[in-house]
């Protein structure tokens, strides 16, 4: 499951949204909902932004499952929040994308590639599967 708890998502938008959500993670986890990702972008988003620092380290306790945060994350602030507790695991996006190699990239602290944006939701494979993985790159430039 994965839930929007801060800042505008597709059209919906909620003005207190942490009595809301603690009890919405409250209800997945009694259900028995495997795990709950929460899309927070941050108030600095570059892919949405939100109204509120991030929710996850106050619905952390609501909800008893793997806890997975995502939204303009990488590799220094994945590590932070995973240290600190706030989640299980981080989910990435845009850095897929554009990085078919990202575990091995992040393991080997190799530079992630940008992502184009203008071939999002395109057809055909252009901008989802013909982004090189690092060791192409280094092939290529070697
Ligand atoms: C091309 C594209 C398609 C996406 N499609 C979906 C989708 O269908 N459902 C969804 O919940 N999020 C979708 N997202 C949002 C991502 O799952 C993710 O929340 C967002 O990119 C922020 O994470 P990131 O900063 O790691 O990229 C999409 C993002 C991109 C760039």
């Amino acid at each position: 499951m994965r839930l929007s708890p801060n800042g505008e998502t597709q059209g919906v938008k909620d003005s207190d949204p942490l009595p809301v959500f603690i009890a919405a993670a409250e209800a997945l986890s009694s259900i028995g909902i495997a795990h709950l990702e929460l899309r927070e972008p941050p108030i600095t988003g570059t892919v949405g932004v939100g109204d509120m620092d991030p929710l996850a380290s106050q619905l952390r306790s609501a909800f008893k499952g793997p806890l997975i945060l995502n939204s303009d994350f990488d590799m220094t602030r994945a590590q932070a929040d995973l240290d600190a507790g706030v989640g299980d695991a981080v989910a990435f996006g845009r850095p897929f994308i554009s990085n078919p190699d990202l575990p091995y990239r992040l393991a080997e602290g190799i530079p992630l590639s940008p992502d184009d944006s203008a071939t999002w939701f395109t057809q055909g494979p252009e901008g989802y599967v013909d982004y090189p993985a690092a060791d192409e790159i280094a092939v290529k430039s070697a």
